[in-house]
């Protein structure tokens, strides 16, 4: 949590919804959120709460049977609205993403070198020679030994952490000014997870980049992120620092997902303590969509959706019970 932190957002998003099915399932509902210049942003959420769709969306990257609203506010200029050109030099180049799969990710028919060298054609003006310098330098920067050799190999021959390296050096070979990243290391084991966290952390420290991290695991978020957002059956719950958010979560989900982190010393779990899961999304519940799973619930919870509420800049709750979230305390 160490590291640059302003409180000038180089990201706003606002009201983004994405729909599939000519609208009729809605993966993102109204969500806004903004992220400061060199500042790490947690979404957080169990699988299904429109996490990978809310990135996606962001730099466009959603099916064609998908459709995206609202705005999305890059260096004065709405993304959702550019012209393809336009949103061709800020994809991988000023905005870079790392898939939540790095295998299906990468190319597996080219050399690692190939799908570096790639982006950078893409996104600089360095020639040939340039271009393997600096793809040399990129291996060395994610901590992949022996990088002259290792870039004319392909993805098959790396290990899972080391695909993984790969697919940050892809992300990083355009300076990127915001990394979206997407359960870098859900795949990975927790050594390596720690490892490649503390790699985007320094990358963060050393590039001034901005960075959203998508995850599921609150362990990640405590160890990695400035701020949090809680997303759950599309639409943000709650939002605020780290450190306010788990001291006193002010939504019931919240307060179910931290009563799912192991406490210090013991290993990672899980999320696992909420019973029952999110809905479908033909299925989102009336009223607040978290109502049938919550032990908060009211009848006003069953009919009308929770406005999500400032409590003070940048912390926000949708729960109309907040005060007894709030009594019942802290789980963690
Ligand atoms: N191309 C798609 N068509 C229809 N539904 C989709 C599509 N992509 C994602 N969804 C649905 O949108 C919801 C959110 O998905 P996703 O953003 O991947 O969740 P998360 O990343 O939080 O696990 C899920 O219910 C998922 O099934
Ligand atoms: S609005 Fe109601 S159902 Fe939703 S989290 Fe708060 S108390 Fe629970
Ligand atoms: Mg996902």
């Amino acid at each position: 949590m160490s590291g640059p932190k302003t409180t000038e957002p180089v990201l706003d998003v606002r009201n983004l919804t994405a729909t599939f099915g000519d609208g009729e399932l809605t993966a993102v509902n109204d969500v806004s959120f903004t992220v400061g210049s060199g500042e790490v942003l947690g979404l957080v959420g169990e699988s299904g709460s429109g996490k990978s769709v809310t990135l996606r969306s962001i730099i466009r990257l959603v099916p064609a049977s998908g459709d995206v609203s609202g705005e999305v506010r890059w260096q004065g200029q709405n993304i959702l609205a550019m012209r393809d050109a336009e949103l061709r030099g800020v994809r991988g180049g000023q905005i870079s993403m790392i898939f939540q799969e790095p295998m299906s990710a990468l190319n597996p028919v080219l050399p690692v070198f190939t799908q570096i060298e790639e982006n950078l054609k893409a996104h600089t003006d360095l020639d040939g020679n340039g271009r393997r310098a600096r793809a040399r330098e990129l291996m060395d920067m994610v901590g992949i030994p022996d990088a002259a050799r290792r870039l004319k190999e392909f993805p098959h021959q790396f290990s899972g952490g080391m695909r993984q390296r790969v697919m940050i050096a892809i992300a990083l070979a355009s300076n990127p000014r915001l990394l979206l990243a997407d359960e870098p290391t859900t795949a990975l084991d927790v050594t390596i997870q720690d490892q490649i966290l503390k790699l985007i952390l320094d990358l963060r420290d050393e590039l001034s980049m901005s960075v959203v991290l998508v995850t599921h695991d609150l362990g990640v978020v405590a160890a990695t992120c400035d701020r949090m957002a809680v997303m759950y059956a599309g639409r943000i719950v709650e939002t605020g620092t780290v450190s306010e958010v788990f001291a006193q979560p002010n939504h019931a989900y919240t307060r179910g997902l931290l009563g799912s982190v192991p406490h210090a010393g013991t290993e990672r779990s899980r999320l696992l303590s909420i019973d029952g899961t999110p809905p479908p999304l033909d299925r989102i519940p009336p009223g607040c969509a978290f109502n049938p799973r919550c032990e908060f619930a009211t009848d006003a919870c069953r009919a009308t959706v929770p406005p999500l509420q400032d409590l003070s800049p940048g912390r926000s709750v949708a729960c109309f019970n907040r005060d007894s979230v709030v009594a019942a305390g802290s789980p963690v």
